[in-house]
């Protein structure tokens, strides 16, 4: 097989907003899937890219009318593997017969993980591609009882649904770990499973009101001036504008998506709320939004390991509410002891 290179800058250029624009759009015309799913033998009717620093290689060329097999040296590399987002329902279909048909991955409950977490991403991307319906929010609550059927039958693969990659730093992803974070706090809480369920909605959905704001300001290096951060506040009013418009979400949803970023010592926003005025929706929303945050890394924005961000977090401890933040550290203790 021949190989082709084509040319993706890893990191954003320096010289300014356009030609990041064009990288951000480079960038999406890709989607990062799970090595795990890579398995030597099985055949494949899309073209699998890997990525070496600046460069995009790739590593199996295949199509519908000449389906390929997995190479087991192309698996065993060391890297990132990308296909065009063109064949995300190709790779749905192979994910699915993946789970039917072979035996690593029947009754695996850590790999039965990975494919509900690599599912919910395509959801997610679909939803942010696409203008907002009541049949897709009925998707994304099917995805959050997905994940909570996941992680109440086996705690443990919170950590295996939870996405730690170097180049995912999209707002789809960040929605799922976001979820994954809620659903996972939710249980140890021991709230009702219908409560857990709702979160794990608006979490899906907090941050749907991005797709409102110029790219430009979501993907600015360095920091934001003070009116362009009031235009990016304004994604949480968007968020809600959008969901109220297709209608049918519970208020326990809806909560999420309003008071994601407020902070109990009243100095977060839209509305500056504090204490009593913070729901417990908001409450566990906040600490997982900002886990999240400090934990993924974007250009020009290196990430915090476990540890270092619930220490950070633990710095600010006034935020938020104590009795879920220390429930939360206990979650992720073992997470973070090994990172
Ligand atoms: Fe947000």
């Amino acid at each position: 097989m021949s190989t082709k290179i084509i040319n993706i800058p890893e990191q954003p250029p320096e010289d300014g907003l356009q030609s990041y624009k064009e990288y951000t759009l480079n960038a999406e015309q890709y989607y990062l899937i799970d090595q795990a799913f890579l398995v030597p033998g099985q055949k494949v009717s899309f073209r699998i890219f890997s990525l070496h620093g600046q460069m995009l290689k790739l590593v199996l060329d295949a199509d519908e009318s000449a389906p390929a097999a997995i190479d087991k040296t192309t698996v065993d590399e060391k890297s990132d593997f990308l296909i065009k987002s063109s064949d995300i329902p190709l790779y749905q279909d192979y994910l699915s017969m993946l789970t039917k048909t072979d035996s690593a991955f029947k009754g695996d409950k850590s790999k039965a993980a990975v494919i509900i977490k690599e599912q919910s991403k395509m959801v997610m991307k679909d939803l942010f591609a696409n203008p907002v319906s009541r049949q897709t929010v009925e998707t994304v609550r099917d995805t959050a009882s997905h994940i909570i059927k996941c992680i109440f039958e086996e705690p443990e693969v919170i950590y295996d649904l939870l996405t730690l990659k170097k180049h995912d730093f999209y707002s789809y992803m960040h929605s799922v770990n976001v979820a994954v974070l809620c659903i996972g706090l939710g249980r140890i809480m021991g709230l009702p499973e219908k409560t857990i369920e709702h979160h794990g909605t608006g979490a899906l959905l907090h941050d749907i009101g991005k797709t409102a704001i110029p790219l430009e300001i979501l993907n600015k290096q360095g920091k934001l001036s003070s009116a362009e951060f009031h235009i990016y506040k304004t994604h949480v009013a968007q968020g809600m504008k959008i969901l109220k418009e297709v209608g049918g979400l519970p208020d326990e949803s809806l909560i999420i998506v309003l008071q994601h970023h407020e902070k109990l010592t009243g100095k977060g926003y839209p509305l500056g709320l504090s204490d009593k005025e913070i729901k417990t929706a908001g409450r566990i929303s906040a600490i997982a939004d900002c886990y999240d945050y400090l934990t993924t890394p974007r250009p020009n924005k290196y990430a915090l390991n476990p540890y270092e961000a619930l220490k950070t977090i633990a710095a600010e401890k006034e935020d938020y509410d104590r009795a879920l933040l220390a429930a939360f550290v206990k979650m992720l203790g073992k997470m973070a002891k090994t990172s």
